[in-house]
């Protein structure tokens, strides 16, 4: 991206919020790219940036205090706006930027798209890519764009777990077979999950145990598949960033579920949103026409539903708990509350209480819902549901939802507790 535009450095000095300055530079369709405060002249240099931001200062936190850039970095003569001295916002930041240097306004998500259907087609070439699928945003994401740079010689699996949410399986075939046209391999490996995980209750067990079975499945499909050259990666910036503190040694690995199939041999690795920021990897994806239930989607762990019902996992317990969070989900939305909430969900607990349907006991489980604000989702305010509102969906789910007969909310923050219940 760097080569094609106006390029600016921002030197993160280890501030609290490292992101803020570059989001707020893009936000102005001005391209930018954070290396640590420690980088060479030479690494600086290799992005031919036209300008340096040094984020550092008041807004940053004691933590920046000291720091200085490297003496040739300084030496490299470029214009320097250092964030100690002055406000990171928009107004500052175009004056800078855009009035004072004349760094051109044009890293838009038009070009970024154009761009990179051009790389993406120059890297792979004839040769064949693999995509897992998780109906994510960055998957999703990487998926469209490769489909547009190669075709069909992108081939992308999905594997049904079976601790995905209500009809989740059925959507992503749709989205992405039907719609987009993409080579969609569907693995249906619920029942194989779910005999792994018999009688596996302790939380890190079950996350191990359904990352591990997620590569072993994906190594076999993978092999049946024949020639495989290159794997795609959903990275995104702040992976990047993070791993930036090493000294600008290789990316981290990141994955949405498990790891990577080590045991597969790819010629190399496909990266296509790893330059963009979380926001913009959805402006991208509503560009290339995905549907707002992709691009809008809330995060989602890698271990699904495995790690959002309590206990052992059993179909009729995963079943109970897509009924209970689809009813919650609906209502969420018919109320306009899921634009308020940066996370919500709900779920099974592995309580039972007494309850009573048609003048007889019932002993059901106990639904928990959870919705959370949140900037970061490192720390995390509860969301307070009306409770008219609350009372509704929990009658609803007590009354619709097989097994279960109460329903509590959370209104615990992180910290102390997570967002996720395990
Ligand atoms: P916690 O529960 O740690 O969650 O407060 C913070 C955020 O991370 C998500 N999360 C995961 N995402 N794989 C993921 O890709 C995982 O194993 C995983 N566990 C938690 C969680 O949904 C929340 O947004």
């Amino acid at each position: 991206m760097a080569k094609n535009h106006d390029c600016v450095v921002i030197l993160d000095f280890g501030a609290v919020n490292a992101q803020m300055a570059a989001k707020a530079v893009r936000a102005l369709n001005i391209y930018c790219e954070v290396l640590p405060y420690t980088a060479s002249a030479e690494r600086v240099s290799a992005l031919n940036p036209r300008a340096l931001i040094y984020q550092r200062g008041a807004a940053c936190g004691e933590r920046t205090a000291g720091r200085e850039p490297h003496a040739d970095v300084a030496a490299l003569g470029l214009p320097v706006l250092d964030l100690q001295d002055a406000p990171c916002d928009g107004a500052t930041l175009k004056r800078f930027l855009a009035d004072d240097c004349g760094i051109a306004q044009d890293w838009t998500t038009e070009r970024f798209i154009e761009e990179s259907v051009a790389e993406l087609r120059a890297q792979i070439g004839d040769k064949q890519v693999l995509l897992a699928m998780s109906g994510g945003v960055d998957s999703s994401v990487c998926a469209v764009l490769l489909h547009r740079a190669v075709g069909k010689q992108l081939t992308c699996v999905f594997v049904d777990h079976g601790c995905m949410r209500k009809d989740e399986p059925q959507q992503v075939k749709e989205i992405f077979r039907d719609a987009f046209g993409i080579n969609l391999v569907a693995i249906d490996a619920e029942a194989r999950f779910l005999a792994r995980l018999q009688g596996v209750t302790d939380p890190e067990a079950k996350r191990k145990a359904i990352g591990e079975e997620f590569i072993r499945v994906f190594e076999e499909e993978a092999g049946k598949l024949g020639t495989l050259d290159y794997l795609v990666q959903g990275t995104i910036y702040p992976d990047i960033i993070e791993s930036g503190w090493d000294g600008g040694k290789p990316v981290k690995a990141h994955h949405n579920v498990g790891g990577l199939p080590e045991r597969i041999a790819f010629k190399g690795i496909v990266e296509p949103v790893k330059y963009l920021f979380k926001d913009e990897v959805r402006k991208v994806g509503e560009a290339l026409g995905l549907p707002r239930v992709v691009t809008d989607r809330q995060p989602f762990p890698g271990p699904g539903l495995g790690v959002r019902c309590l206990g052992e996992l059993t179909k009729e317990k995963l079943d109970a708990l897509r009924d209970a969070d689809a009813i919650f989900r609906r209502a969420m939305a018919d109320r306009g509350f899921d634009k308020e909430a940066n996370q919500f969900f709900a779920v099974l607990t592995n309580v039972r209480t007494v309850g009573v349907t048609d003048d007889e006991r019932t002993y059901g489980y106990v639904v928990c819902l959870r919705a959370i604000q949140t900037p970061d989702f490192m720390t995390a305010k509860v969301l307070p549901l009306p409770a008219d509102f609350l009372i509704e969906v929990a009658t609803e789910i007590a009354t619709a939802v097989k097994g279960c007969n109460r329903v509590v909310y959370d209104i615990t923050p992180k910290p102390p507790a997570t967002i996720e219940w395990e």
